[in-house]
Formats: C-alpha cells, structure tokens, sequence
C-alpha cells in the first residue's frame, strides 16, 4: 500500500471496464479516504462481485476477492493465501517514524493473526486456553454488571452519544480485567491503543505518525512491565497464564504482541460492532429486540454491518480464478463485508431480515484457522448488550439531527458518534 493509495485521491466514477488477463479495473477503485468506502460500499462491491471477482485495486495496492465462496475458500487454503505479514499494514509509514520505531517497526510480526502454520498452530494453542467455552460464559455476569452500572449511572440524563457514553465502557473495562491491566491503568490503555491501531491500521499524515509512535512504544513499555510483574507475582488473569509459558511455548515478545492486539481486539472491535448494530436496529424500527430474537438478530446485524471488512493474505502461489492470475506474492483482500451481501447466498441481501435463517454464515469473524478466537467472547458481549439495553433503555431512539460518519480504515467499520435519546 503506497503513501498516495492511503490517502486516497481517487474520485468514484461509474462504469467498470476489468481487463480479462490481469484482473485490473479500469474505471472505478476503493477509496478509503471517501466516506463511501466505510459507509455505503455495496452498489460497488456488487458490480465487482457481478464483473469483477477478481479485482486488482490500485489503490489497495491489493487484489481483492468478493464473492462469498471465494472468500471463504481462500480463508480455508492458508497454504496458498498466507497469514504471514498480512496484517502489517505498515507500509505508508515514513522513513521517520520507521526509524523512530527501530525494531518495532515490523511490530505484529508475531502476532497469532499474522503467522502460518506450524509458528499459527503453537500460538493457537497457548491463546486459545484462555478462551474456554467455561472462561468464557464467566465473564457473562462480570459483563451485564458493567452494562448495569453504566445504566444506573446514565439512564437519568436521557440522551447521550451511544459511541462515546454507552458502547465503549462495559467492553473496554471487561476486556482490561480478562488480561489483567490494574483499573488505575485503564484510560491510559485505552488511549495508547487507539494510537497504535491508528498507526498501523489506518492512514496518517507523517507528522501524526510521530506522535502516534511515541504513545506506541508507551505502550509496549507499559505491556513489558505488566508481564514482568506477573512473572514475578502470578494471579488470574490472561497476562499471568501467557507469561507462565514463556521459555515452554512462547516468547517474551509473542506474549507482549498477543496481550497488545488482544486488547485491541476486545477494545475495539466489539464496540464498533455494537454500534452499528444498535443504529440497524434503531433505523429498522426493530428496537427493543425481543429476547427470543436477540440471537438471530445480532448475526443479521454482524451480517449486514460488519465491524470487520475483510483480511489480508499473500499469494503463497500463482493463483488462477475467474481468469485472473494472482501473482505469486501479491497482496489479497479477502472481503467479508462484500461476501455478506452476496445475494447468491443471502438472497436479498441489503436488505434487514431478523430472523434471517442463514444469517450467521456470515464471514465476519473469518473463517478457517485463523477464525477469531475471541468470537465467542464478542457474540457474548453483543447479545448480552442488547438484553440489558433493551430491557432498561425501551425508548431508545435516534436524536432529531444525528449525523451518521464513520472512522476512516480499510479493515474495520466503526461509527465516529451516534447521538441517541430515550
Ligand atoms: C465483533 C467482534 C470481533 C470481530 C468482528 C472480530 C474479527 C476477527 C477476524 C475477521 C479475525 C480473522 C483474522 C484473519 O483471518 O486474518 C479475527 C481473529 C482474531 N480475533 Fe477477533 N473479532 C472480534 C472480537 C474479538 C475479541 C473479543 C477478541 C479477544 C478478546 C478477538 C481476538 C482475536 C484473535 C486473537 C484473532 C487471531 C486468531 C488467529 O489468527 O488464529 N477478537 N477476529
């Protein structure tokens, strides 16, 4: 991804002209600095599903697939679409702030998400025991108290910014005591997060990228410090079981990068997804959602609005589909949101169906080795979210004038505010 693809200069026109051989599209491209690209991609993505399957995107400096059973073979083929540097999406950083970072310029490099097997498999397996189906349905109560509280806390005011007030909190403070940051510490992770998501994952103006890099090497510091103490000082938490493996099945900088994309994993991505869901359900008249439907609705909504865009692989291979010859070593878009609209599989597929029978084929927590190992954890979450929101906010409803914007990236779909009354 070059410096000008990631500001994205390009401007949308209509008619989409692909070359047979190499997969190019001649007319229109994803613009990830045009408000389109997050919010409204789905008249595009249907052309390419429709024309262009494979679709050679300059400005993504990426060949993206579109069609639901496209993605989700390439998902299941990580021998020929490799995880393996997929997610360093570092390449529009400056030569500066590269070396502001030093080593850890090349920072997820052992990141679970970001390595192939047999490297995937060993870490695979130490994350995953944090993740039982029994660790997990504990956090259900510590959760729907954090909700509670937030309420008691909120619901005499009326309104609020859902993004801002209501989404974040609960998420954030839960995902802080699974991997055991101190409750003192939790703003200041919380801020250093976003900086090194902001660094890696979405384009910045050079002189933002240096500021963005001292709040992220904070932060690893910080991280280091956290696993030094729980070497020495061991409690229940997820810092505390990868450190206890370091030496057997880890690294000391594997735990560090495990605890640090985990956290943005439970930041992050849950509450975005909680967003957009809550704004589907507002717009479609379908709030509260009655409990017997909460299931099935919040798949539809994770179908329908994804909080995940896609993920990233490297031909491992010359790879030959719809006539198109991906090139050994280029980069892939594996697109989930446009694999989540295809009608071939979800008929009528821009349009909201609660109760949806095939919703949860959808692929946004990918699918194959690399599917997210905290799904459980983030369904969890949603569906705990909209009983207990249901239940105590049943008025909830958009303000008069909201604005509806969304963060700019390439990967993940998440609203900037959404100003709600009850
Ligand atoms: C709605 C919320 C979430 C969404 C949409 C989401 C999405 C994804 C996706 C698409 C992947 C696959 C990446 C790939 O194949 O390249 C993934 C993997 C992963 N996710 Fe999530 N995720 C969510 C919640 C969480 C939570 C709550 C956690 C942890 C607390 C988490 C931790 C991880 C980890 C560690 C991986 C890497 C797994 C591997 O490579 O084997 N995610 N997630």
């Amino acid at each position: 991804m070059t410096e000008d693809s990631m500001t994205g200069d390009s401007t949308t026109r209509d008619s989409t002209t692909r070359d047979s051989t190499t997969g190019d599209t001649l007319a229109e491209d994803f613009d990830v600095g045009a408000d389109w690209h997050v919010a409204a991609p789905y008249p595009f993505l249907a052309r390419l599903r429709e024309q262009a399957p494979v679709f050679k995107s300059e400005h993504l400096g990426a060949y993206v697939l579109t069609r639901h059973a496209d993605v989700r073979a390439a998902y299941g083929d990580p021998r020929r679409f490799s995880s393996k540097g997929s997610l360093t999406i570092s390449r529009s950083l400056t030569r500066e702030t590269r070396e502001k970072l030093g080593e850890h310029g090349s920072f997820l490099s052992s990141f679970v998400a970001n390595v192939d097997p047999p490297d995937h498999t060993r870490l695979r397996r130490s994350v995953s025991r944090a993740f039982t189906p029994r660790a997990v349905s504990a956090m259900e109560q510590e959760f729907r108290r954090l909700n509670e509280e937030l309420l008691d806390r909120l619901s005499p005011k009326g309104h609020a910014d859902f993004v801002g007030e209501i989404g974040h909190e609960p998420s954030i403070k839960l995902t802080a005591r699974f991997i055991g940051v101190p409750e003192a510490d939790e703003a200041f992770v919380q801020a250093r997060v976003k900086d090194w998501f902001q660094l890696f994952l979405s384009p910045q103006p050079p002189a933002r990228q240096l500021e963005l890099a001292d709040g992220f090497l904070t932060y690893l510091d910080y991280v280091d410090r956290l696993v030094a103490a729980r070497a020495k000082d061991s409690r229940d938490d997820f810092t505390s079981l990868m450190t206890s493996l370091i030496g057997e099945e880890l690294t000391h900088r594997e735990v560090v990068e495990l605890i640090s994309t985990i956290l943005l994993g439970g930041n992050d991505t849950v509450p975005n997804q909680l967003g957009n869901t809550v704004l589907r359900l507002l717009r479609e008249g379908a709030w509260p959602v009655p409990p017997e439907l909460v299931a099935n609705a919040s798949e539809e909504c994770m179908r329908i609005d994804g909080a995940s865009l896609g993920s990233f692989r490297y031909a491992a291979e010359d790879v030959a589909l719809h006539g198109v010859t991906i090139p050994r070593g280029a980069l892939v878009l594996l697109s989930t949101d446009s694999a989540a609209h295809d009608g071939t599989v979800f008929p009528g597929p821009d349009r909201f169906v609660i109760d949806r029978p095939n919703a949860a084929e959808h692929l946004v927590f990918g699918y194959g080795i690399h599917f997210c190992v905290g799904a459980a954890l983030g369904r969890l979450q949603l569906r705990t979210a909209l009983e207990v929101l249901g239940r105590r906010l049943p008025g909830l409803r958009l303000a008069p004038g909201h604005d509806v914007s969304y963060r700019r990236s390439i990967v993940g779909r998440g609203l900037t505010s959404l100003m709600v009354e009850w």
